[in-house]
């Protein structure tokens, strides 16, 4: 592969997003009515290559597995309006990934997913690596496939990039493989094996850089020995789904361009920030002229009240 721009390989989920709007998250045996019915690209991997495309610059692959039914056409129609280069796998008699996604009043959700041919990619469905620069993944594909894929690319020089979640256990020598962790706090608190704070649950984890993001408050990172944060941005969110999706695709999109990381965290907050002002996952990723819009135009929470907050909350001061 002979390209100029960076060249980033995501390999990770795709599913068809059944949502429905409802005042409150149903509790345990409490049925709930809700709002209109919607469908929607998502699945993990497939937000997180939209959005990294939609950063601009970068030429974008995915490594994905869908059914032969018709919930595969508007996935891979979403993922090729975005630009994203498919590697396909389709297993035979098996359902495209789906997830049942219930959005709150406040725009927070709970999602369950029936992972259907997520489940089915295997170390043997990687394309060839070379001419990649970043590999970036989640963990809605089977956990050997990610390992495997993780060592695959580390051999081959690539930075491996890991989103973890949903949080899972991982393996020392998967983590080991990994050059940038990124987690939201629960799955930080998960990985580390911990309940402290962000900044002692951040300087548990071995991976050489960390990225912990934390709602609306921003996002802090370890990277090496320093730490990095950025504050939130203030906007009237609708639906979240997506946003942690948006960030990751967003902040590889900027380091594969050699961006530092404080100024990759910033476009990577702005645009999740922007994913939570409209429903849906992919629907919601921003183009990269979104984003340096909103910027110009968005004051941040970098004020210092704002900075001293979430450096306090992290544990940092
Ligand atoms: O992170 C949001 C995504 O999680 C949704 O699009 C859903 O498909 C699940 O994978």
């Amino acid at each position: 592969m002979t390209q100029e721009s960076p060249v980033v390989l995501v390999a990770g989920s795709a599913n068809v997003d059944f949502v429905v709007r409802a005042p409150h998250i149903p509790a345990p045996g409490e049925t709930v009515l809700g709002g209109a019915f919607q469908t929607f690209a998502g699945g993990k991997g497939a937000n997180q290559a939209v959005a990294c495309a939609r950063a601009g610059g970068v030429a974008t692959h995915m490594l994905l597995a869908l059914g032969e039914d018709a919930f595969a056409a508007p996935i891979e129609a979403s993922l090729q309006s975005a630009g994203v280069t498919m590697h396909v796998r389709r297993p035979e008699g098996v359902a495209t990934g789906s997830a049942f996604i219930c959005v709150d009043d406040q725009a927070e959700n709970a999602i369950t997913v029936a992972p259907g041919a997520n489940a089915c990619l295997q170390d043997a469905d990687l394309p060839a690596l070379l001419g990649f620069s970043h590999l970036l993944m989640q963990l809605e594909i089977p956990l050997a496939s990610v390992h495997a894929y993780a060592l695959a690319a580390k051999a081959s020089g690539l930075r491996v990039v890991l989103n973890a979640a949903p949080a899972q256990a991982l393996p020392i020598d998967l983590l080991s493989a990994v050059d940038v962790l990124v987690v939201n706090e629960g799955e930080l608190r998960t990985m580390a094996g911990m309940e402290g704070s962000v900044a002692e649950c951040l300087a548990r984890l071995p991976c050489p850089t960390v990225v912990v993001t934390l709602g609306a408050r921003g996002c802090v990172a370890r990277d090496g020995g320093t730490y990095v944060v950025q504050t939130g941005f203030a906007v009237q969110a609708v639906d979240t789904t997506g946003a942690g999706d948006t960030f990751c695709g967003a902040l590889v999109a900027a380091l594969a361009h050699a961006q530092p990381l404080t100024e990759a965290m910033r476009r990577a907050s702005a645009a999740a920030a922007l994913a939570c002002t409209k429903m849906g996952a992919q629907s919601s990723v921003p183009t990269t002229q979104a984003v340096t819009d909103f910027l110009a135009q968005t004051s941040t929470h970098d004020d210092s009240h704002a900075l001293a907050d979430l450096r306090q909350y992290a544990g940092l001061t």
